[in-house]
């Protein structure tokens, strides 16, 4: 079925039926920071829950990265490409402004009656992209829908500002969604949010059509990621925490009732002061920050993945997706196992 053929039969529910992850192989620790900005392992440490990230390699574009996480979804589904009705990628760090990188991979992958497009929700983007794979197949858009979010951030990351350079990572995560005639089960749950008013707190000044390329851009840094992580920190608590809440509002969940809440991989800070807030005791809080970084849209999806393969997610089992990041956006999904 292809993603115009609207179907007249509403199914009862949508699936994450399959995930997939890709990293990089190149690995930069703390401490290969303190050989290029005055910092030190015990500062970064403290400060973020940070040790290592992963770093792409200077031919590898987000699409190297998202092929991979896709292709480990797909089979972890047992979906066939061809099979694939709509793909959603979301990223910062699209391979080219035009085309989508989501064309990329629909092409690569073998997607031959998909549609696709990419989605810039920064760290939200998983879950902005799990919302509209929802929203497709409870309309009858489509059965089958692969979203996957991707980024290079190391390539709009400035390697001379100590204050962000330490905070990212490179890689990809995937999930296929379905359509399921088993109510109750799946994404129930989907909450986005944005304050465009807090655009300039995360901004890459250069290179749109604002400010396009050119030599001058270039000379002042401006095709890199600007942020002001003081300013953000407080918001992104209490924003995450109103994710949590209002997700097992909606559900009716208690703390009990939820296996695992998965936040984007921000800050370690964060997110225990969110999810203890809310009663979350730590080991209902997946977290592998020490070993990726940030890895802005894609940290989630690579979160989930991770905690579906240690078998911290099994049947039934409850999971509160939540993230933060530029626009400002902020977003939170409850999926059912
Ligand atoms: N090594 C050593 N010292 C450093 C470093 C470093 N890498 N970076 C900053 N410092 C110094 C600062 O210069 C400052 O020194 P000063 O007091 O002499 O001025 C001191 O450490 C404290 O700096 P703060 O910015 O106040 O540190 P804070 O505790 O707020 O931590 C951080 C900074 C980690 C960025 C935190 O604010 C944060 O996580 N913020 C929100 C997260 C965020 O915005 N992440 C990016 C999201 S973008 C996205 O997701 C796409």
């Amino acid at each position: 079925m292809s993603c115009r053929a609207a179907s007249n039969a509403r199914p009862a529910s949508a699936r994450v039926i399959g995930t997939g992850m890709y990293v990089p192989e190149r690995v930069m620790t703390n401490e290969d920071f303190t050989r290029i900005v005055d910092t030190n392992d015990e500062w970064i440490t403290k400060r973020t829950g940070m040790k290592q990230r992963r770093i792409a390699e200077h031919d590898q574009a987000t699409s190297d990265l998202a092929i991979e996480a896709c292709r480990r979804a797909l089979d972890d589904a047992g979906v066939e490409p061809a099979d694939v009705d709509l793909v959603i990628c979301a990223t910062i760090t699209a391979d080219n402004t035009l085309p989508a990188t989501a064309c990329w991979l629909q092409d690569r992958l073998g997607c031959t009656g998909a549609g696709a497009f990419d989605l810039t929700a920064a760290c939200s983007g998983h879950i902005y992209g799990l919302a509209q794979a929802r929203a497709a197949i409870l309309t009858g858009q489509a059965r089958t829908v692969l979203v996957t979010s991707a980024e290079v951030l190391s390539c709009i990351t400035d390697y001379t500002d100590r204050s962000t350079c330490v905070l990212f990572g490179d890689g990809a995560g995937a999930a296929v969604v379905q359509a399921s005639d088993e109510p109750d089960t799946g994404i129930l749950y989907t909450t986005l949010y944005a304050d465009g008013s807090g655009g300039t707190m995360m901004l890459l000044p250069a290179g749109g059509s604002r400010r396009p390329a050119s030599h001058e851009t270039v000379d002042q840094r401006l095709h890199y990621m600007h942020i002001r992580g003081r300013g953000v920190f407080k918001f992104a608590v209490l924003k995450m925490q109103e994710l949590i809440e209002e997700c097992m509002k909606e559900c009716d969940l208690t703390v009990d009732q939820v296996r695992l809440v998965i936040p984007h991989q921000v800050n370690t800070r964060i997110i225990n002061a969110a999810t203890g807030r809310m009663g979350f005791p730590p080991e209902k809080v997946f977290l592998n920050i020490e070993k990726y970084g940030n890895t802005g849209g894609a940290s989630v999806a690579i979160a989930h993945d991770e905690a579906r393969r240690q078998g911290a997610l099994g049947p039934g089992d409850m999971a509160l997706l939540i993230a933060f990041g530029g626009g400002l956006t902020w977003a939170g999904a409850a999926i059912r196992h």
